[in-house]
């Protein structure tokens, strides 16, 4: 009997005590802010965008968000960054990814003040996840971890697969299972049999952006099954990288696309910018 764990509900949760601290906050004169950059047209950034600040008003943080042209240059992006850098009321920046082809993400994130990068992804921060003496943690990794956490089962000791290996989502993943003391293996397109190595996973992590790749000879019985993709099927339809009706009934939880990994990543998003607020006012 597989049971579905509700990543709406455990998101709403985190939202909900960010926005008690927030209030608490609020009372000494503070309010946390993001600003959030997206550069161009891409429907699926513009959706995120529109969710990210969304939750900044739901929790009662100040957000601006800053839409650039397709055509801006990385002068002008840089620039941007650094005004952002130097504005006090700004305590979180994002820029949303992928970026436009011409513009290089890794010198705008570079340029991102280490204790503004609310998505953990300047190099400090990425060091100091792997040395486990962080700030933040990138959001989706976190979000993954709280889902699992919300179910119950103790990570110590089990067997942890990690399908994928993004600076985003895979490599911080394993890093964040092993902090929790999993065995942790990861997996990747030139993995050589790799069906036999997901099939040990007491805890398997999706992460590979191709829909339903992840079929039931795939999945050990009695696994944790938590899917980070957000793909299409070949309707078109919003589906994961997890066969969800063909892998269930072998899982002792799984998580569903929509309604899984996806609103958590925001959540946790809220939950750095807080922490940046606080670090930033010298409460933290
Ligand atoms: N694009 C897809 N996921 C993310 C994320 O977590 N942060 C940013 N900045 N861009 C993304």
């Amino acid at each position: 009997m597989y049971r579905i764990i509700d990543g709406k509900a455990v998101s709403r949760q985190v939202k909900e005590q960010v926005r008690l601290e927030t209030e608490e906050l609020k009372k000494k004169g503070i309010t946390p802010g993001l600003a959030v950059i997206i550069v161009g047209e891409d429907p699926a950034s513009q959706v995120y965008v529109r969710n990210k600040e969304k939750a900044c008003e739901e929790v009662g943080f100040y957000s601006e968000k800053f839409a650039l042209p397709e055509n801006t240059t990385q002068q002008e992006l840089n620039n941007l960054v650094k005004e952002l850098n130097g504005r006090k009321e700004i305590n979180g920046i994002l820029c949303q990814l992928p970026l436009p082809s011409h513009l290089d993400d890794k010198e705008v994130i570079n340029l991102i003040n280490p204790i503004k990068d609310v998505d953990a992804f300047h190099p400090v921060n990425v060091g100091a996840i792997m040395i486990g003496d962080y700030n933040f943690l990138p959001c989706t990794p976190a979000g993954v971890m709280e889902l699992i956490h919300s179910t119950g089962v103790d990570v110590t000791g089990k067997k942890a697969v990690v399908m994928g290996r993004s600076n985003i989502v895979g490599k911080p993943m394993a890093m964040l299972l092993l902090h929790e003391n999993a065995t942790v293996e990861i997996v990747h397109s030139k993995t050589k049999d790799l069906a036999s190595v997901t099939r040990e996973a007491d805890i398997l992590v999706a992460a590979i952006g191709k829909a339903k790749f992840v079929t039931a000879d795939m999945v050990k019985d009695g696994a944790v099954v938590i899917d980070v993709g957000m793909d299409r099927d070949e309707n078109g339809k919003l589906c994961g990288d997890v066969d969800f009706e063909g892998v269930k009934d072998k899982c002792s939880y799984i998580t569903p696309v929509p309604g899984g990994v996806g609103p958590m990543t925001i959540s946790m998003l809220m939950k750095n910018t807080l922490t940046a607020a606080e670090i930033q006012n010298g409460i933290k």
